[in-house]
């Protein structure tokens, strides 16, 4: 199917001081329309036209001849889900799960803010970062559960094995105090 450009979840200006109402435009605009236009470019007579964007991602992903296809898709997928993790007013407290983790890796919230804000402003490019969390190993030995306890521990490794958040951040100018 033919990729299109999801309108913003909110006005240009909602986002502001953070974001302004240019970049917003323009990074809506014409950034991401760009992965549409070219995606639905590269798709035609690859075979996957009728796919979903998900299938068009998994089908490209690491062939070389789909290579263009794939960094338009996966770009696009990335974006419409950036809109979504901003909101006017948004922030505030770490549902718990994830604040659970966030301290048992990093320390504390504010230890990982830091490290993450580090971790933007010394990216080169973008200074785009992503927090993702990977699979725990079992301390016992990197047993599956599915094995070790046939009765229940489908549950146990779906937990594990779900994401309890993500954050992206675009460099941003800090707003006035
Ligand atoms: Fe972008």
């Amino acid at each position: 199917m033919a990729f299109e450009l999801p309108p913003l979840p909110y006005a240009y200006d909602a986002l502001a001081p953070y974001m302004s109402a240019e970049t917003l435009e323009f990074h809506h605009d014409k950034h991401h329309n760009a992965y549409v236009v070219n995606g639905n470019n590269l798709v035609k007579g690859t075979g996957l036209e009728d796919k979903s964007l998900e299938d068009v991602v998994k089908a490209s992903y690491k062939d070389e001849k789909l290579a263009g296809l794939f960094n338009n898709a996966s770009q696009h997928w990335n974006h419409i889900e950036f809109w979504q993790w901003m909101k006017p007013n948004g922030g505030g407290a770490m549902p718990g799960e994830l604040e659970k983790r966030v301290v048992s890796d990093f320390g504390s919230v504010d230890k990982f803010k830091e490290d993450f804000i580090n971790a933007g402003v010394t990216q080169f490019g973008s200074g785009l970062v992503l927090a993702g969390c990977r699979r725990r190993r079992q301390a016992e030995g990197h047993q599956d559960p599915e094995r070790r306890e046939p009765g229940g521990a489908r549950r146990d490794r779906a937990a594990r094995l779900r994401r309890v958040g993500a954050f992206l951040l675009h460099r941003l100018p800090q707003p006035a105090a």
